[in-house]
């Protein structure tokens, strides 16, 4: 499963990229609205970091306007990936992008019928967001199983990115249910490093190696 970074913060990418295991990166506006700077220039810089997608929405609300801006945005660089928010007017701009060979990347996904739709269409990702369906009591990923078993039937080539994860067991789930991609907000990140038992297993080995170390002197 891919594991890409939920953010638009350079310095948590500049952190976590070094590690070898950031795939990609996913911005929304709430997260570009956080961060000082130009918005485009940031997009160009996370691709550079990262070389592998960045997902950059758009903010117009027409098909037409969509288009436009996802053209703008996917020239900024190779791996830019559209997103744009799902419904009719989303549906028929990523027809069109896609038919310009730009990858898109379907967010605000909350239904199995939304995601097939946005497949037909020919979009790249679908993002399901799984914590704001758990925020509203209903089993976020229930939603993942049903939209891997429907692409699965019919060989679609969309992949299932798993968005609006809270905690690493999200991330498990959505790799038990064979997600192709796991978008997590770099705390999500930085607490799948942790268990008290490596820090307490090291601290034995180290100690331990000390121990006979000065015995031996
Ligand atoms: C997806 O790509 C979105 O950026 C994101 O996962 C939304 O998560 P939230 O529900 O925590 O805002």
């Amino acid at each position: 499963m891919k594991l890409f970074l939920d953010t638009g913060s350079l310095k948590d990418i500049e952190a976590l990229v070094p590690l070898g295991i950031v795939d990609g990166v996913t911005t929304n506006p709430s997260l570009m609205a956080k961060e000082s700077g130009d918005p485009r220039q940031i997009i160009k810089r996370i691709c550079t970091l990262v070389q592998g997608p960045v997902s950059a929405e758009v903010l117009e609300t027409s098909a037409d306007g969509m288009i436009r801006e996802g053209r703008e945005l996917a020239a900024l660089d190779e791996h830019v990936v559209i997103k744009l928010p799902f419904g009719k007017e989303g549906l028929k701009a990523c027809r069109a992008l896609a038919a310009e060979k730009i990858p898109v990347n379907m967010t605000l996904i909350f239904s199995p019928t939304q995601a097939l739709l946005a497949a037909k269409v020919g979009a790249a990702y679908v993002s399901p967001f799984i914590g704001r369906l758990d925020d509203i009591a209903t089993e976020g990923m229930n939603l993942i199983e049903e939209i891997v078993d429907i692409f699965q039937n019919f060989g679609f080539t969309t992949e299932v990115l798993v968005a609006s994860v809270r905690h690493p067991v999200h991330v498990v789930q959505a790799a038990r249910l064979g997600a192709d991609v796991c978008t997590c907000p770099p705390a999500v990140v930085e607490s799948m490093f942790k268990h008290p038992l490596t820090d307490i297993g090291l601290e034995r080995f180290l100690k331990d190696w000390e121990k006979a170390q000065a015995a031996k002197a």
